[in-house]
């Protein structure tokens, strides 16, 4: 059945793809997003580029944390999959109170405005931040959270009142903790981007410590599916969307230069505050629940990047 589904955030990375995936499954969608300065502005404008021409599909320029403006947009609305969000790590440790007045401020007056509404299907996008110091790999959904970044302490505090909301109004609210993503679009600000670019330029690459530190990335069309999942068969409850595609980070600057066919040099300078040692997700509980499994793999993702990169740059 299709359905009017609200966006939040749908003008960023993973939001656009969603909502070009959920406009060509045939659902009505509305994308309610600030065009945020973290990053350009223009970029997220183009990442719209296709939805705009879909008559399904509407766009509000307006902040979560606008009571009136998010209230408005909720109209008609049969489901949200709550996107919008301060991104990001680092700036989480640089300016905590922007994070949590967006992750926190924002995504409450997301959730109240969703009750008020009588929406039954509220999907909030956490994240694998939230497990923070590791006592055992890969981490499940079990695993303590003890996050070790403002970043991943209000995506713990959401998934909470997420729980809270879902026990006394009865809204099913899937919590899905994607693990590092990637793909056409990526944020500006994170490793993938940054390494193709310098890589393109044969000019020295910069990792953060070591090297040593691993990610599970997952490609941004795996992530799609799995919230798609989640909006169809999701309960309330953490669920880790992982792809199972552990490198360190030396390693992943190592395949982008192979891949660009570049001369560029590994640098290492200071680690970064904030940053986990390693992610890996055990993701069958998604596998049990919602039949998702992630196809990418590392290397064809990434080439699939660096020919969408190669286009733009
Ligand atoms: N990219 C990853 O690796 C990753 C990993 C784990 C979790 N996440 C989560 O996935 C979601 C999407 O992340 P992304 O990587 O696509 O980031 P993104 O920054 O590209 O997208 C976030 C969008 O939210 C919008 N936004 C920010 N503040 C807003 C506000 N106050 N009001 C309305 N809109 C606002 C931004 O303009 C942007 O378009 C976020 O919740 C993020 O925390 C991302």
């Amino acid at each position: 059945m299709t359905k009017m589904i609200l966006v939040t955030g749908g003008a960023g990375f993973i939001g656009s793809h969603l909502t070009e995936r959920l406009l060509q499954e045939g659902h009505s969608v509305k994308v309610l997003d600030n065009f945020d300065d973290y990053y350009p502005p223009e970029i997220k404008q183009k990442n719209l580029t296709k939805c705009m021409e879909n008559p399904n599909f509407e766009l509000i320029t307006g902040d979560v944390r606008d009571k009136e403006t998010v209230q408005k947009a909720m109209e008609g609305v049969d489901a949200v999959i709550h996107e919008a969000a301060q991104a990001g790590v680092r700036v989480s440790v640089e300016n905590p109170e922007k994070t949590v007045s967006v992750n926190m401020d924002g995504m409450l007056n997301v959730l109240v405005a969703a009750k008020d509404a009588k929406v039954k299907k509220f999907v909030f996008v956490s994240s694998s931040s939230v497990y923070g110091k590791t006592h055992y790999l890969p981490y499940d959904e079990k695993h303590p959270t003890e996050p070790i970044s403002p970043y991943g302490v209000t995506k713990v505090a959401g998934e909470g009142m997420c729980r809270v909301f879902s026990e006394l109004y009865g809204m099913e609210i899937p919590m899905l903790r994607y693990f590092t993503v990637y793909g056409p679009r990526v944020r500006p600000d994170l490793a993938i981007n940054k390494f193709f670019k310098k890589a393109m330029k044969n000019e020295k690459i910069e990792i953060y410590g070591d090297g040593s530190k691993t990610r599970d990335f997952t490609y941004v069309g795996d992530i799609v599916e799995g919230t798609i999942l989640a909006l169809e068969k999701g309960k309330t409850g953490p669920y880790n969307l992982g792809g199972g595609n552990r490198i360190s980070v030396k390693e992943l600057a190592e395949k982008i230069v192979q891949i660009a066919g570049s001369s560029s040099e590994l640098t290492y300078t200071e680690d970064q505050a904030g940053d986990v040692i390693d992610t890996l997700s055990d993701a069958t509980k998604a596998k049990e629940e919602l039949g998702w499994e992630p196809k990418m793999k590392i290397d064809e993702g990434l080439r699939n990047y660096y020919e969408w990169i190669k286009e733009r740059e």
